[in-house]
């Protein structure tokens, strides 16, 4: 059976995580997340897989000081940036398979471009319904709905090993619709609303892409100098249709966001 990815990288790399791939690829949707979980001030929010936090720090400005706002996470060196930028929310070291919470401990779940790295996410799904009445999840659409990560993941696959190719399929592996709403029903839930977003990578530079995308991944640690230069090579002509007049890249990325209500309470899912 093929490893399935987790996304673990080193303190570094989560610091670099923060600084550029936050920016370019996942602040974007912080705001559709809260939103559409409806998070309202005095809420009790988790960010499941919450990395350097960019989700619970959307949360924590809904909620207001009255709320409670956790940040769970696999990964000491995401949370430890977690903590450095916002050391007022509760950061919490824990797998999304057991979370360490009672039942109906909060009112919303958030889970942000993460749900495909875990190993069952079924249930890790039924642990944020057991833990809050409703989860909302974002995850990448499927790499065939992907114009420009299509083109990068075939290019990167063409030059890394099998476990970088391993690697960057576990991306795009929640992407497709029907199965995520399946997925959801499957946990327990009714699915309530489920929309889909083109959103935008944005990149200093092709080099930037590049960089950014291999250092701020478990990929920085599985490839060497003459790979990375490959890629980049093929990269800079691959995507140059991504390439704006000012020299920076604006590519397309598109995600779904699909928010699920729990059918039953925790205890009766667990006599039934
Ligand atoms: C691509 S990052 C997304 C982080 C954050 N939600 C965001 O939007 O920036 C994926 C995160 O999932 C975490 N992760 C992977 N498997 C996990 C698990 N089983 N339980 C908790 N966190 C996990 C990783 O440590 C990593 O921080």
């Amino acid at each position: 059976m093929t490893r399935r990815e987790t996304f673990q990288v080193s303190s570094g790399a989560a610091e670099i995580y923060e600084s550029r791939f936050v920016p370019a690829l996942f602040a974007q949707w912080a705001p559709l997340v809260v939103d559409q979980a409806t998070v309202t001030e005095g809420q009790r929010i988790l960010d499941v897989a919450c990395g350097t936090g960019v989700v619970a720090r959307a949360a924590a400005d809904r909620v207001g000081p009255h709320g409670l706002v956790v940040g769970l996470d696999l990964n000491p060196g995401m949370l430890a940036v977690a903590r450095r930028i916002r050391p007022d929310l509760d950061w919490c070291l824990g797998d999304a398979s057991t979370l360490p919470f009672p039942d109906d401990t909060f009112d919303a779940a958030l889970c942000q471009m993460a749900l495909m790295f875990f190993p069952d996410r079924r249930r890790s799904l039924a642990e944020m319904h057991r833990v809050a009445r409703r989860v909302t999840v974002c995850v990448p659409a499927a790499l065939p709905d992907q114009p420009a990560y299509g083109l990068l993941v075939r290019v990167a696959a063409r030059h890394a090993g099998p476990e970088a190719v391993a690697l960057l399929d576990t991306y795009w592996s929640c992407g497709d619709r029907d199965e995520l709403v399946a997925l959801v029903g499957e946990a327990g839930a009714t699915v309530e609303r489920c929309t889909t977003h083109t959103g935008t990578a944005r990149f200093p530079s092709p080099d930037a892409l590049v960089d950014t995308e291999i250092d701020g991944s478990p990929l920085a640690e599985r490839i060497g100098a003459e790979t990375r230069e490959a890629i980049r090579r093929d990269v800079i002509s691959e995507l140059a249709r991504y390439v704006q007049a000012d020299g920076t890249v604006a590519a397309p990325l598109v995600a779904h966001v699909v928010t699920g209500r729990r059918a039953h309470s925790p205890e009766a899912r667990r006599t039934s």
